[in-house]
């Protein structure tokens, strides 16, 4: 039994082999939280951990002079009493007041773990109940007539607890819930780095640190999607914490919308997490009777650094979050037309580029935006989800029908919550758009938010994309969002009800992925969102990949990769090689390191193959070839993080993956300039097997796991004799194939494979 409860001392023990989360229910009903670190033996009571205060101008409770929240660890913290900081949740009662507290009244043990709303809010699941073991705590404000329900589930192998919060009204009155987080931490003292994913439009998920200090720091979306400014994900690291080694805490938020992610220091030194929608623009109506259920927050304890935290995310998302038939089978290595020609095509056009797709390898070719409606730029037809026969005669049905014939699957572009103001649908329907009606309203790529807290506004759609994918052969499906939320409202719900718009906004959204995944359980959906306005775990739960950015540069990749794979395994993060120069930042790289950047995510290629010269699309055939014979290492294999481009000048990265048996290792390193006179690098392996031997290519000897994971493996980054340099020069300066070298010429990169020698 992973979760314990001690009838005596009242304590709540959670642990698997590696971690215990402990708290305790106080004589006065409060929730005491104790610890949450390294797995501790299991003990009748942990109460040398419940430690009071005694000092001068503490506000306590009446009837015990030691008692305040404000020093206490509060598992769940309420507002208005003896806590002075912002609480996990808030209400205002039929008074006006805000004031709420929560006291025990039963819990229930379970094996398994419970879902969501039904499964309609995304949350981790189990397949087997001895999988995870899980409480559901039952707390109540008595004054308000308020349960709240307190869900805990912790899994036996995989070392993650998951949690979230139910609020039901069983009083007569209306209750405003105006802040529902999903979870609460407080920890002692604040010796901890802070880690986010920030970012804007091709440059996401770059990785900031900061030391924790005295007030706040907060991460945060308002923009009706999880957003490109901040990921949901928080970690909290010790200062001494590596990539390999020290503690660290990963703080996680299964959801698409508006979230804060919260860190306080008190004055105390108690350092409180939160996490959940954000208050800022949620209220939700709580009438008699009514219940609200919190998106599901996830976190992870690691003592074994970075890897050990991103490790288990991987983990948990790739095999308990993201479902379906793709879940654990081979992602297809694509062609995509969208860089290749954006508007410009007809079938004839993309018919020769399946082709050379073919050609090359590919097993999917993916037509991106511009096939429906008029659209032949970006300023018009969103919502017009019926074929352009101008370009394609054969529809998307005869087209679909001519690439399967290839040999190649057929995927197709949407973007489901989208209108222009120049389409049929806006023509038709203008009352179907987000945003108030007394203002001119912002727009962005020239498009309206299609309205999907109206359940016609999503069942039109449904109905749309289902009859294509209905009459045509349909194997991937890509879902954009091309803009933020603004003017925030919906003209059907109630003046009191619009606080609720961001949240059923989103559930609208689930809704029709949900719709979608289960009519068509064989489609591949990946979650597109200009790369980054919704690269979240909710997402996962119906798409099993994410388009990583619109910044294919592989220079940029490099941190974005490295940022993204914090949280996110690299079977959900498509990753493509583009042309150069490359369309965002113009930059000319090789193709190979293209490749080496793309090989460690899903594997697609976003050009135009008709115009690849006889040489590189020689290169390309071995690229896709070398990814299909190492896909399982690349996509479902274990990564490490090796060397990190956010560190020092961030001229070299590194990174691995290592196959579940040991007995393959994929290594990538990568050098943005070349300096001049380098000194050696030498860079230590990780995951590997102590006792194996292996062979490393390009190079004529071998070493075992702990060497290389001790000695580490050596880089020259300058001319030495294992190689022919001229040879290489010279493919180098004439962009033809070589075998890439670390350090021989600006962007240079190796790709490293290590085999378990027979
Ligand atoms: C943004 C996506 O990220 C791109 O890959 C492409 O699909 C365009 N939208 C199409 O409009």
């Amino acid at each position: 039994m992973s979760i314990i409860f001690n009838q005596d001392s009242k304590t709540f023990h959670l642990t698997n082999k590696k971690t215990s989360y402990i708290f305790k229910i106080l004589d006065n009903g409060n929730l005491v939280h104790l610890y949450y670190g390294p797995s501790l033996p299991n003990k009748d009571n942990f109460d040398y951990l419940f430690r009071k205060k005694f000092s001068g101008h503490l506000v306590t409770r009446e009837d015990d002079l030691q008692f305040s929240f404000d020093y206490l660890k509060s598992e769940y913290p309420t507002f208005g009493q003896t806590d002075y900081r912002e609480g996990a949740y808030q209400v205002k009662n039929k008074n006006g007041s805000k004031v709420s507290e929560l006291k025990y009244v039963s819990h229930e043990i379970f094996k398994g773990k419970n879902q969501l709303l039904n499964g309609l809010l995304p949350a981790t699941y189990v397949e087997n109940d001895n999988e995870a073991t899980s409480l559901n705590l039952l707390m109540r404000d008595e004054v308000l007539g308020m349960d709240v329900v307190l869900k805990y589930t912790i899994y036996e192998e995989i070392n993650a607890i998951t949690r979230s919060v139910y609020f039901s009204n069983n009083s007569e009155e209306t209750i405003n819930l105006e802040r529902a987080l999903s979870m609460s931490l407080d920890l002692d003292g604040y010796d901890y780095e802070m880690i986010n994913l920030n970012g804007a439009w091709a440059r996401e998920r770059q990785m900031e640190v900061s030391k924790l200090h005295h007030g706040d720091q907060s991460i945060f979306s308002t923009r009706g999607d999880s957003s490109t400014e901040f990921n949901p994900f928080i970690c909290l690291k010790k200062p001494m914490a590596t990539e390999t080694t020290g503690d660290v805490l990963g703080f996680s938020l299964i959801y698409s919308s508006n979230f804060l992610g919260s860190v306080n220091v008190n004055l105390y030194n108690k350092t409180r997490v939160m996490m959940g929608i954000n208050p800022f623009t949620f209220k939700w109506n709580l009438n008699p009777g009514d219940s609200f259920q919190t998106p599901e927050a996830v976190m992870v304890y690691s003592q074994e650094g970075l890897n050990g935290m991103s490790q288990t995310f991987h983990e948990l998302y790739r095999k308990r979050l993201a479902r379906g038939e793709y879940r654990d089978a081979d992602r297809p290595v694509l062609l995509n037309n969208w860089e290749g020609t954006y508007f410009d095509f007809n079938e004839e056009k993309i018919l020769s580029m399946a082709t050379d797709a073919k050609e090359l390898g590919a097993e999917l070719f993916v037509l991106d935006d511009g096939w429906f409606g008029k659209r032949n730029d970006d300023k018009s037809s969103l919502g017009d989800w019926f074929v352009n026969y101008d370009k394609l005669e054969n529809g998307i049905k005869g087209l679909s029908n001519k690439i399967e014939a290839m040999g190649l699957k057929f995927g197709l572009w949407f973007e489901p919550e989208m209108v222009s103001p120049i389409s049929e649908l806006f023509e038709v329907h203008p009352d179907w758009i987000v945003g108030v009606t007394d203002r001119v309203l912002s727009i962005d790529r020239y498009q309206y938010v299609l309205d999907f807290t109206r359940t016609e506004v999503v069942d039109y759609i449904f109905n749309m994309m289902s009859s294509i994918i209905s009459e045509s052969k349909i194997s991937y499906i890509k879902w954009d969002l091309n803009r933020s939320i603004s003017e925030a409202y919906s003209t059907k719900l109630a003046t009191d009800q619009q606080g609720e718009f961001y949240h059923r906004y989103i559930l609208g959204v689930y809704d029709l992925y949900n719709r979608l995944t289960t009519k068509y359980p064989q489609v591949l959906f990946e979650s597109c969102a200009s790369g980054g306005l919704r690269f979240d775990p909710a997402m996962l739960y119906y798409a099993p990949q994410t388009w990583t950015s619109d910044d294919t540069d592989t220079v940029e990749r490099l941190k974005i990769q490295y940022g993204t794979s914090l949280v996110y395994p690299l079977s959900s993060m498509g990753a493509h090689v583009s042309a150069v120069p490359n369309h965002q930042v113009y930059r000319i790289t090789p193709l190979e390191t293209r490749a080496n950047t793309a090989f460690f995510g899903v594997l697609g290629y976003e050009l135009d193959p008709t115009k690849l010269t006889d040489d590189e699309k020689m290169r390309i055939k071995k690229q896709i070839q070398l990814y299909k014979e190492h896909r399982e290492v690349f996509q479902y294999g274990t990564f490490y993080r090796l060397v990190s481009p956010y560190d020092g000048d961030g001229n070299i990265t590194s990174w691995m993956c290592v196959s579940e048996n040991k007995e393959t290792a994929i290594m990538g390193i990568y050098q943005v300039l070349s300096r001049p006179n380098p000194n050696e690098l030498i860079v230590k392996l990780a995951g590997l097997n102590d006792e194996f031997e292996y062979t490393i290519s390009n190079r004529n000897y071998t070493l075992s796991g702990r060497e290389l994971k001790s000695a580490g493996l050596p880089f020259h980054l300058t001319i030495n004799n294992e190689i022919d340099v001229k040879t290489m020069m010279y493919s180098v300066l004439n962009n033809m194939e070589y075998t890439p070298v670390l350090g021989i010429g600006d962007y240079s990169s190796e790709l490293i494979i290590l085999r378990r020698e027979k």
